[in-house]
């Protein structure tokens, strides 16, 4: 295959992709070939793209159809590409997008398989994007605790009232489409690779089925802390021509607001749709 793929981490979280033009047509077998890296990887970079809004949009459809975003009044080119910016909500305040651990809409029935963003213009430092392995996460946890949560389901809605930040209102229009809450499974199973993977997003799930708030709470941080340890990190530093595709079926995200906030930091962002999640069957107690 004529591109070059060299991993990020030691722990197959991250891999960066070399040799490619996403302008120039591509055929069937490369991908497959892409799809299967991302599906081993989570999380893909296509170094030195140089793509207009239509063109990165093109360029996610090797992963997929595009889905909508359900922020209806940031679109930027194209009715499918979302402008992702450092705002400033009061003199002095800034909102940073996706600034805490997250699965890209997890409220929605049939949440994205993916998401991708490609840079417009970065502050000359930091706006790092950090990602964890949930398959991993998930394969360390100890055997009562995968015992405990397979076939458990949460309930995720927009915005939790437990969630560590707040979000970008949704406009009239947003709001109308809205999906209503769904229940998701808290161990789910990955369609192309077949792994188990921590399923959790602390800005949406409000309930855990048979717990009390309480429970549910103390098991999302349980298992965020878990999660979220540097052996199942990887760190993206940004750099113009980067095309960042991750899996939100294996990895949570999070964006870092350590940059100087009068610098733009300004990405053009598309999601590709998943498919319904699939609960892992409940592990089998220990003899
Ligand atoms: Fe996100």
């Amino acid at each position: 295959m004529n591109y070059k793929l060299a991993p990020l981490t030691d722990h197959e979280t991250g891999a960066e992709i070399l040799g490619l033009d996403l302008r120039e047509p591509v055929g069937a077998e490369l991908r497959k070939a892409l799809n299967a890296e991302f599906a081993k990887y989570h999380v893909l970079v296509f170094r030195d793209q140089k793509l207009t809004s239509p063109e990165f949009a093109h360029a996610g459809e090797i992963f997929g159809e595009l889905m909508s975003h359900h922020h209806k009044d940031v679109r930027e080119g194209h009715p499918e590409v979302y402008r992702v910016l450092n705002e400033e909500v009061a003199p002095g305040k800034y909102r940073i997008n996706g600034g805490s651990f997250h699965t890209d809409h997890s409220n929605h029935p049939v949440p994205p398989k993916a998401t991708a963003l490609h840079p417009v213009s970065l502050p000359s430092s930091g706006g790092d994007t950090q990602f964890v392995n949930m398959h991993n996460a998930y394969d360390d946890l100890p055997e009562a605790t995968k015992h405990r949560i397979c076939g458990v389901k949460a309930l995720h809605v927009f915005e939790s009232k437990f969630s560590p930040r707040k979000l970008r209102p949704l406009d009239e229009e947003s709001r109308k489409q809205l999906p209503p809450p769904t229940w998701h499974p808290i161990v789910r199973v990955h369609p192309e690779n077949g792994r188990k993977a921590i399923y959790i997003n602390p800005v949406r799930i409000e309930a855990v089925e048979n717990m009390t708030v309480d429970e549910a709470l103390a098991l999302v941080a349980e298992l965020l802390a878990h999660a979220t340890q540097k052996k199942y990190e990887y760190r993206h530093k940004w750099r113009y021509g980067d095309l960042l595709i991750w899996d939100n079926r294996s990895v949570l995200h999070q964006a870092n607001g350590d940059y100087d906030m009068k610098q733009v930091r300004h990405l053009h962002r598309i999601m590709i749709k998943g498919e319904p999640v699939v609960a892992a069957e409940p592990e089998a107690v220990a003899a």
